[in-house]
């Protein structure tokens, strides 16, 4: 049996804080130890009880200046969008034709795809963020080189090839029956192989033909534990296209749902500008909308209604991403750090419980993955991240003026990034490590 144990500051989290009073929801253990036996967490506690019953000859691995948070998740990112991060000065339509579909002709390559995975995954890792829910491109190769690229960090990732059949560049195109057939076969050799889940994958209503989005629909219905990704009311001139595209429907979310890719496992990216009838199909039908903050900023998009989205009346599940290459860090401290002024924008206080709860427990429950993953609980994958209280000279000052925890999560999700995480597990084994002399990635033995 493989054991190990860390020692630092524990927080996760025991309930929905949009729902209930946050600070019940939070556990926080100052100097706690957290046991791993096989990738698993086996027990967790105050030091001060643990260091009595860990197994002999068991030293822990000691963070002094660490808070231990369940792994990020980011519900929403494109790996082949990490070679044009930072592109400058259009909105969503002209972004994509400008930026996006150029670079993603680049995956045709198997070679450059796996150039970029093996890039983006190290991306994600240095971040602190241990599951994400992935856009490859339309290319089957873009697929296999990512998950082959997860499978060696073993990390827990969602991800699908892009489906598009109209309004792209022909090389960018497939059909429908292609779409079905490069998605079949994909699912076939990659969905609930080891850590890795795959998911259907059409890029937007505007992309996709009626025929290929029924497709989607068959395949959700053949494999009704695979994922669904798509993009949904980010953009004004978007949602105008859409509603040409499709004038028998009667709204963006009706094309989805008309096609029968509204479900539990169904995430959303963005859901900016929806109506109250949309967030009660949400609601109902259990599908997930991805916060995407430094991507509706960056893109000009509009502001997302998090309060109203998780109303107690009729709560829609929602995760946080980064929707990479718009979104502008692979950071979800800097996702929170964009959601509290977009919150703020709105009138509304995105608090820190919340915050966290969000990249956190929340991203997994929106993923229906919950019982595994985003919690610090026994039985749970071992997916953790090392936060670093001092991680700059400026967070060090701060942090020494913080009156408790929740104000000390606060100046992480505002002053931190990838410089404020000391250190990455996955399933239990360490991949990233900060102050690594040379290589500070490792994949698990
Ligand atoms: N809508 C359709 N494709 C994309 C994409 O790649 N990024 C974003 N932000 N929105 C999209
Ligand atoms: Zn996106």
């Amino acid at each position: 049996m493989n054991i190990k144990a860390l020692r630092a500051d524990l927080v996760t989290f025991t309930g929905d804080p949009f729902l209930q009073a946050p600070e019940r929801c939070l556990r926080y253990i100052p100097d706690a130890i957290v046991v791993i036996e096989d990738g698993r967490i086996a027990d967790l506690g105050p030091a001060s009880d643990l260091l009595a019953r860990l197994p002999q000859g068991i030293v822990p691995e000691h963070y002094p200046d660490g808070i231990i948070s369940a792994g990020f998740i980011d519900t929403h990112v494109h790996y082949p969008q990490t070679e044009m991060i930072g592109a400058y000065g259009e909105q969503l339509l002209e972004w994509l034709n400008t930026y996006t579909f150029v670079a993603e002709q680049n995956f045709a390559s198997a070679e450059h795809a796996s150039r970029i995975a093996g890039v983006f995954l190290r991306e994600l890792l240095r971040a602190g963020t241990t599951t994400a829910v992935v856009y490859c491109t339309v290319h089957p190769q873009s697929v296999d080189a990512f998950f082959n690229e997860s499978a060696r960090f073993n990390t827990r990732m969602i991800a699908g090839k892009v489906l598009m059949d109209r309004n792209a560049p022909q090389a960018l195109l497939d059909s429908a029956q292609l779409g079905y057939d490069q998605s079949k076969a994909l699912i076939e050799r990659w969905h609930n192989h080891g850590r890795q889940h795959y998911c259907i994958t059409p890029r937007f209503a505007p992309t996709s033909s009626d025929a290929q989005l029924e497709v989607c629909g068959v395949l959700a219905r053949e494999h009704p534990d695979a994922f669904i990704q798509t993009h949904l009311c980010e953009n004004r001139d978007e949602i105008k296209w859409v509603l040409e595209l499709f004038p028998q429907r009667k709204s963006y979310l009706d094309v989805y749902a008309n096609a029968g890719i509204v479900r539990d496992r169904s995430v959303f990216g963005h859901g900016i500008h929806l109506t109250e009838e949309d967030f009660c199909t949400c609601h109902q039908t259990g599908a997930a909308l991805a916060h995407c903050p430094t991507s509706n900023l960056f893109l000009g998009s509009g502001l997302f209604r998090l309060f109203e989205a998780k109303d107690p009346k009729r709560p829609v599940r929602v995760g946080l991403g980064t929707d990479l290459g718009a979104g502008t860090s692979f950071s979800q401290l800097q996702s929170l750090n964009e959601a509290y002024k977009v919150a703020q924008l709105n009138q509304t206080r995105l608090n820190a419980i919340q915050a966290f709860y969000l990249a956190t427990r929340g991203s997994a429950e929106a993923l229906c993955l919950d019982d595994r993953i985003g919690t610090i609980a026994k039985g749970f994958d071992a997916d953790l991240v090392i936060l670093d209280k001092k991680a700059t000279p400026l967070m060090a000052l701060r942090s020494e003026f913080c009156k408790d925890i929740v104000e000390q999560l606060f100046v992480l999700m505002i002053l931190g990034d990838d410089r404020a995480v000391r250190a990455t597990y996955v399933a239990g084994e360490q991949v990233y490590d900060r102050e690594a002399e040379g290589e500070k990635f490792s994949y698990p033995d």
